[in-house]
This record gives structure tokens, sequence and C-alpha cells, in this order.
């Protein structure tokens, strides 16, 4: 999709697009972190994260409290128990463009005021997924995914089962935490597979997800049975470093006994780093397992303290990635699905061809616009050729993900191929089906009347952020939404299945076919269980448009309780004080205050909520505190020559101390700081009486000098 250059986004147009772009990545990464289930391609949650990133850079004052420039992953699955990781587990910043590896480089050197030469090192980034080896006097005592990066699930037990992981070291630090990524090679995914088939089981799209499934299984028996790797890359906490630089680190690890990547090179600067990147890239297909893009990293470990991290990436670290994957074949034709807030969406059926490995039959072709050549601004895309069934097209495939129709070839079109026309009535439940102004979805407006929105409601209800019921998922949430005796049609309707079935003497749950005594009990035990729930799951689960699991936990921790939360929706409209007060809530904007009173004044919504809450008892939610330093929550501005550091370290310093670094002094500025030859900035503080210091007397307030 072609989007407005965020040059020329207004203010207004960037805080929405802001609200809307940490929806779209709050949701891609709860599909792909807890629920193993990736729902969009990596290059476009790559470019999801960027264009966020771009707009913030620009417009920092709307820079949301929930960010997900500050956020790594999602929050960790159930059924594990949790480890809060000592040191944070990142994620790295990615590079497409070679252009862009050398602006990394600049990046570094600009921040380091450096102006000879930086050496990195460049490995190849293994496509799996990380964990945190914890070792204690030389045993291994815990292994940790990396769950949102701050908490991990414990998956120890399967750790050991893996056979490049060492339970015991010889001459390491007495504390040491390994890090690397897990994986499964090509060779022993494909017989893993064919297993699995052979018995009945589900089997892996790739081997990222197969990795995945086989470290999280609950019993390690199964992940011991599955052939796990794993290639050692980073370290976590330690007791003494491991050496001066990242590459001695690396050969320190390997002289102890883990895997490292042999294609681990050293590069004195960009030139060298895309040598070994093209070299890299020719040995891909051959290399046995996936890989998907190159790894660099400043080498000297002095330097990469200095450079540190921003909220959830280092400044010492890029990830280079490979282009995605593409192949021709023919359109089929094109369904439309409709999802829980009624978007209709069109998904091609293609006639099956490989992409990168990967059988693909079905690819999106995300809205109508799409399909008619243009963006959702009018403009033009794949210079205006529409896509009609029958088409030859191209589909692109990056990493682990569902595919896209990028483009097509008209010198295969079909005589009296057709336009495709774009239904405006849901194809579900015939209600009209709306654009907004300014929205690239058609909306079926049928609300809880159209099946389709009310099943994908409920399996939204029951999914793993939410009520996440035990036994209770899509598919027996498709079966009850059409039962004639034990019918489920909104999410009231679980809670009172137990009592309607034992009001039912004739067709218990338990004789039906899938379900015995046991399993019928189950059920209304795991149903029973999630009575008592906290009231960031509650907001969540109800599936209001634009309230995602972020904006749901700011809600519930603004309101506490569900009374308050439910009043207070209740009487926001705006010009209300409840609607100033919902609006002023940092994160929610005014698009998700009207989406929340909408759905709170629609009758059959609110008859829904209302049942529902009647059902339950609503755990409160505490406030969270801020970061703890004495300069957290304060206003400054640097000026004049910084001599112990660059500007820009200084900046990162401040706001990972929880200050908020201006640019120019006002009347909200809490703090100078003003070094040799400050000018304009210094009598401005003065005469609106800011408190004005000197860079020692900075770092002596932050406790580094
Ligand atoms: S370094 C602080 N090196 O990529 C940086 N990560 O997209 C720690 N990954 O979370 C990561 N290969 O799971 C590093 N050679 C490599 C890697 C690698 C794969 C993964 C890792 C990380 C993710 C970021």
């Amino acid at each position: 999709m072609l989007e407005k250059a965020v040059d020329l986004l207004t203010e207004a147009e960037a805080r929405e697009e802001l609200a809307r772009l940490g929806r779209a990545i709050a949701a891609a990464n709860t599909a792909y972190h807890t629920l193993d289930a990736p729902e969009i391609s990596d290059a476009d949650y790559d470019a999801l994260k960027r264009r966020n990133a771009e707009i913030e850079a620009r417009f920092p004052d709307l820079k949301r409290a929930d960010s997900p420039s500050d956020q790594v992953g999602a929050a960790v699955a159930d059924g594990f128990g949790k480890v809060a990781h000592r040191v944070r587990m990142l994620s790295l910043e990615n590079a497409f463009a070679a252009d862009e590896v050398a602006e990394f480089d600049d990046r570094v050197r600009r921040f380091l005021g450096h102006a000879g030469t930086v050496s990195y090192t460049a490995e190849p980034k293994i496509d799996g997924l990380s964990l945190s080896l914890r070792y204690e006097d030389g045993l291994l005592i815990q292994a940790a995914t990396r769950g949102d990066g701050e908490v991990g699930e414990n998956v120890t037990d399967n750790a050991r089962t893996i056979a490049d992981i060492p339970q015991t070291l010889t001459g390491a630090p007495q504390v040491l935490e390994v890090r690397g990524e897990v994986y499964m090679s090509h060779a022993d995914f494909a017989a893993l597979n064919q297993r699995q088939a052979a018995s009945g089981e589900k089997t892996f799209a790739n081997p990222r997800n197969a990795a995945a499934g086989s470290l999280r299984q609950l019993d390690a028996r199964i992940t011991a049975a599955r052939p796990l790797r794993f290639f050692a890359y980073s370290w976590g906490q330690l007791s003494v470093p491991l050496a001066a630089t990242q590459f001695e680190a690396i050969r320190r690890l390997e002289a102890l006994g883990f895997q490292t990547n042999p294609l681990t090179v050293l590069c004195s600067g960009p030139e060298e780093m895309l040598v070994h990147y093209r070299r890299i890239e020719a040995q891909r297909a051959v290399l046995g397992y996936d890989i998907d893009g190159v790894v660099y990293k400043v080498n000297d470990l002095a330097l990469q303290g200095r450079l540190g991290f921003r909220s959830s990436t280092p400044r010492w670290a890029i990830a280079h990635k490979f282009p995605a994957e593409l192949a021709w074949t023919e359109l089929l034709g094109i369904d439309i699905q409709v999802g829980r807030t009624g978007a209709l969406s069109p998904v091609a059926r293609l006639r099956p061809v490989t992409v990168g490995g990967v059988v693909v039959s079905n690819a999106t072709l995300h809205n109508e616009d799409y399909i008619a050549g243009r963006d959702s601004r009018g403009q033009e895309i794949r210079s205006g050729k529409d896509i009609r069934i029958g088409d030859w097209v191209q589909v692109y495939r990056a990493g682990d993900v569902i595919p896209k129709v990028a483009d097509i070839d008209l010198t295969y079109r079909k005589d009296g191929a057709q336009p495709y026309v774009f239904p405006k009535k849901c194809p579900q439940c015939g209600s009209p089906a709306h654009r907004e102004e300014g929205d690239s979805v058609r909306r079926c407006t049928g609300g809880l009347i159209c099946p389709a929105q009310a099943v994908e409601r409920l399996k939204h209800f029951v999914s793993r952020g939410a009520f996440d019921i035990e036994g209770l998922g899509a598919k027996q949430i498709e079966m009850f939404f059409k039962d004639a005796t034990l019918p489920m049609r909104t999410p009231a309707d679980i809670f009172t299945l137990a009592a309607r079935d034992s009001a039912n003497p004739l067709q218990k749950l338990k004789n039906r076919e899938g379900f015995g005594d046991v399993s019928a009990a189950k059920l209304f035990a795991s149903i029973e269980a999630r009575r008592s729930i906290p009231l960031d799951r509650l907001i969540f689960s109800l599936g209001i448009r634009h309230v995602g699991e972020v904006a749901a936990g700011l809600l519930a921790r603004h309101y506490s309780t569900w009374a308050a939360f439910e009043t207070a929706i209740t009487r926001a409209t705006p010009g209300t004080p409840e609607w100033a007060e919902l609006t002023s809530i940092n994160g929610v904007g005014e698009v998700m205050a009207q989406s929340l009173v909408e759905a709170f004044q629609n009758t059959a919504e609110r008859h829904a909520i209302d049942a529902l809450a009647a059902q339950l008892m609503v755990q409160p939610v505490q406030a969270r505190g801020a970061v703890d330093s004495p300069v957290a929550g304060l206003t400054v501005v640097f000026t004049g020559t910084l001599e112990k550091m660059t500007r820009a370290e200084a900046k990162a310093r401040a706001e990972a101390l929880g200050a908020k670094v201006a640019g120019s002094v006002s009347a909200k500025t809490d703090l100078l700081v003003a070094g040799p030859g400050a000018g304009s900035k210094a009598k401005e503080a003065e005469r609106l009486g800011v408190r004005m210091i000197d860079e020692d007397g900075w770092l002596q307030l932050i406790g580094d000098a």
C-alpha cells in the first residue's frame, strides 16, 4: 500500500496513524509470538515498525505511552512458568538496502564522535527463536524464551533435551547467561513433518514454527523427540566480562562448548560488511537451515556499552535482511472473508505454487482498492493494473507468513476477463458493507447480527490474550455457535453453558460425539475457572474495534474497576467531562474513544456486554509506577558544547532515565544543561527562571560522575 510521505503528514494525521500502527503491530506481535501463527509477512511487519519509527522521529511529542518502539514481541503464553530476564532480551533494527548499512555505520560513528573506521562482526541471522540459558557455577540452571523481552517462559526442562546445549561448563564465569537461537535443520524438519503426517498429527508450515512448537511443549519428552539445535551469538548477565570484543567473546563461548556460527567474520567498515552479506546470501540455499539476513555488531564491547540501547533495540547492531521470495501462478478465484470487526478481506485462491520452499495456495489481496490498482488515497499502484480472476499473478512471501499477491503480468490476461466487482453487501449476512471516509476497508454493518462477525468475536473472546478458556478454541466455538440444543452466540452464553446443560435432562453434552463424562466436566471447570477475570483481559476480550491488548491495559490501569470503566464509557460523549478524561489517557485517541462509546451505545452490543458482566467477577487492576530516577518526568534541554559525550549520547541517557528531552526552552522546561558556548537558550532559560546546570552537574545529578 502506498502511504502518504511522513514529511507531508499533519499532526492530526500523524497521531491517528501512530494509533493505527500501534494496534496493527500489537496484533501482529500476539499472532507471531504468543500464538505461533503469524498473520502478516515479516516484510509488512518491518514496514509497519519502520513507518511508526519515522513518524515518531518527526513528531516526538506524539510518541505514545504504549509505543511499539518500546516493546519487543508479545506477552508470554500461559502454561509455562515466567522468568523475568535480568538483562532485557532485545530485538534488532532492520536494514534492507546497502545504503542503510552505510547509514548504520555513519550513525554509530556520529553517536560516538568517532572519525576513524569502526570494526563490526557479521554473521547469519538464524530464523528460529531466541533462548537465554543461565549458568551458575558452570551448571545450567534455567532456560527462558524471549517473551516480551522483559519476561519469558521457563523452558528449562525442554532446553535440557537439546544436544547442542551443554549442561555443565568448565572455566565459565560464576554467572553466565548465554543467548542464542534455537532452530531446526531442513532435513530434520522434513523428517519430522513426515513422521507427523504418518501418525495423523499436525504438520508444521516451516522449520521456525516447528522449532517454536517443539520447544514450547509442556511435556519435555516431546521436545526430546524433536531434533532441535542451538547457535550461541550473544549473552545477558555476566559476573565477569567474556572478552573485550564481540568476536573474542563468541570464540570464548565456542571454547566453552557452544555451537557458534562458522560464517561469523570480522569486517572493517560497510564495504567489507556488504561483501560478507553477499557471500552469506550466495550460500543461503545450501546451508541446510533457514537464515533471513545478516547481523552486524560493533566489535569493541566498550563502544557497544557507550552506544547502549534505544527502547527495544541496541544502537550497536543491525539486521540486514534478505529480500523476500517470489513466484508466478494463476489466480483461480477471490473469496471474501468477514472478520471480527466486520472487515471484508479478499483472499486469492491460487493454483498451488512453491515460494521459497513452501507450497502456497492462498494469498492476501488486502482490500478492494488493492485489487483495483489503487492505494487508499486513490493513487496508482502496480501502474494502475487491476487484478482479475484468471490473471497470472506474482506471489510474494517473506519469511514465515501469509503470502501476498504483489503484481500481475498483463501479457497473460485472458480474453473477456472482467474487472473484479467487490461485494457491497456482506456475503455472510447480506447487510450493507460500508467504507468509512479514509478507510480502505469495507465493513459489514451487521454487527452481532452477522454470523461471521459473531463467531469471530467469540473466537477472539476465548483466545489467549482474552479469556483463554482451556478446551474452548476456535473449533469448539464453531461447533457450539451452530448448536441447536446448547447454543453459544454471545460470550455470556459460555458462562451459562453448564447451567443450561444440567437443566436439559435429555441431550447432555457428555453424551455427544467428541465428548464424554470427563471432557464435559473439564470444559465446565475451565469455564468456571475464568469467571473471575482481570479487568484488562475483560476489556480486550470485548473485541471492540481499535481496542487491542495494549489499549485494554491502559484503560484498565486508568479506571481500575469494571464499575468505574463502565460508568465512564456509558457517559462519555464528546463534550462531557467523561469524554475529556477518556481522551486524556496517554495512548487513547479520539478514534478509539469513539469506538468504545459506540460499542456501549449500540443496543445489541450493550445487551451482550451487560449479560456477560453479570456472569463475572472482575478483578481490579493496579496503576503502574514510573521509572525511578532523579530526572524521571522532567523536561530537559541540552545546549552548548558537551565535552564528555555527544549530544545524541546525552539525550539517549536522559531518556533512558525517564526524562523528556526537548529542543528548545519554554515555560515547560524543567532543566537546562548548558555547556560552553551556550547562547540564546541560556538567556531564555534565565528569563523564564528555569534551573540551569553544566555538564558535570548533570552527570552528578544522574549519578554518572
Ligand atoms: S543478536 C541485542 N544475532 O533475531 C541483540 N540475534 O530480530 C541480540 N537472531 O531476537 C540479538 N540470529 O532472536 C542476534 N546472529 C544473531 C541472530 C539473532 C537470529 C534473532 C534473535 C533476535 C532477533 C531480532
